[in-house]
């Protein structure tokens, strides 16, 4: 079997920048270089592409060349400048450790679609739909899955009058808590949703859900899909922000989190069937962490699910998967193997 030529884009414009480029680089160091010959792209904060040694919190400082994903189906790869000319290198397929806007929405996956080369992950719909927290809500709650009680709030528009706090504000489109405020009384609301407009024009206002957060990693396409195991986020207070805390790899200031989670086995198992419907009714392929709450009652609500969910060491779709037996190493090579229909 030839080795699979497989770029890597990490880092980006969104304000996930940095979560990804420690993503790609947990990512990196488990490729096994005799299945998969690694291309890597970063791309700056202000949206650079450049082929480059590889991901590291320094990357632009390295070697780099400027580098673009062609969106025609005949290059199907990348052009690289060298030496004042573009040169072509053919991809077997891409790997988007992109997390947030741009990456996570929709928008990567159309240039790859354009440029028919095979990606891991979701498609244009599945990733645009998860990454709209409204538009995730109104296609998994039809598909009978429980959902916060929520409004939208387009452009300048008002909130409505009547909340009863706690709310949650957040903007529709973004990630690792980024603009998400917890309202516990009417006179806060002004500045949470100020906050929230900081990264999206577009935002939600939700119920809070009692209980505990629980997560569920899901790989794989159509029927066939692999869950790893169920974990569980213990906060003793604020909220779930890991990525905006100062020294994430040595634990969290407010959170534990526990995998697999301590749970009966019968919930865990009733956690890993909804995970899958959830998946399942927004069109996801590859992979996605379907983050949801466990109620005191028992009941399970949809928190959001992520496309491109962290790689990073403390992160928790890995891990999910490590419980169940499934390394890193292993993970990548299958999400690859998905991606190219192997
Ligand atoms: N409706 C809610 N009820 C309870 N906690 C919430 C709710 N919405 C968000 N949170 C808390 O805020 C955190 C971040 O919100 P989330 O919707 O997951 O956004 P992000 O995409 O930034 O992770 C969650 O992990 C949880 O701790
Ligand atoms: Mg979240």
């Amino acid at each position: 079997m030839h080795r699979l030529r497989v770029a890597f884009l990490f880092g980006g414009r969104s304000e996930e920048h940095d979560v990804s480029v420690k993503s790609a680089m947990e990512v990196a160091a488990a490729l096994d270089s005799a299945k998969v010959e690694p291309v890597f792209v970063g791309i700056t904060k202000a949206g650079a592409w450049k082929l480059c040694d590889g991901p590291s919190p320094t990357w632009e400082a390295g070697n780099c060349r400027p580098a673009v994903l062609s969106p025609d189906a005949e290059t199907r790869g990348l052009l690289v400048e060298d030496g004042g000319a573009w040169r072509a290198i053919r991809l077997d397929a891409v790997f988007p450790v992109l997390h947030g806007r741009g990456g996570e929405d929709g928008a990567i996956q159309g240039l790859l679609e354009l440029a028919s080369i095979p990606y891991v992950g979701c498609d244009i719909q599945g990733s645009a739909l998860a990454m709209d927290k409204s538009l995730a809500y109104i296609v998994a709650g039809h598909a009978g899955i429980a959902t916060p009680a929520f409004v939208v709030l387009n452009g300048a528009a008002a909130p409505p009058r009547d909340l009863a706090c706690p709310v949650f504000v957040k903007p529709a489109r973004s990630g690792s808590s980024f603009g998400v405020t917890k309202v516990e009384r009417p006179d806060q609301l002004d500045a949470a949703i100020a906050e929230a407009r900081r990264y999206d024009a577009k935002i939600l206002i939700e119920q809070a859900v009692p209980g505990i957060e629980v997560g569920c990693a899901v790989m794989g396409n159509g029927a066939d899909l692999n869950v790893g195991e169920v974990d569980q986020i213990t906060l003793s207070h604020g909220i779930f922000r890991i990525h905006q805390e100062a020294r994430p790899e040595q634990g969290s200031e407010n959170a534990v989190i526990t995998v697999p989670a301590e749970l009966p086995d019968a919930k865990r198992g009733e956690i890993r069937a909804v995970a899958k419907s959830i998946y399942v009714a927004l069109g996801c392929r590859g992979l996605a962490r379907v983050d949801m709450f466990l109620e005191p009652g028992g009941r399970i609500v949809l928190n959001e699910v992520n496309t491109l969910p962290g790689f990073t060491s403390y992160s928790r779709y890995p891990r999910m998967m490590e419980a169940a037996g499934i390394g890193l190493s292993e993970l990548v090579d299958r999400l690859i193997a998905l991606a190219v229909g192997r």
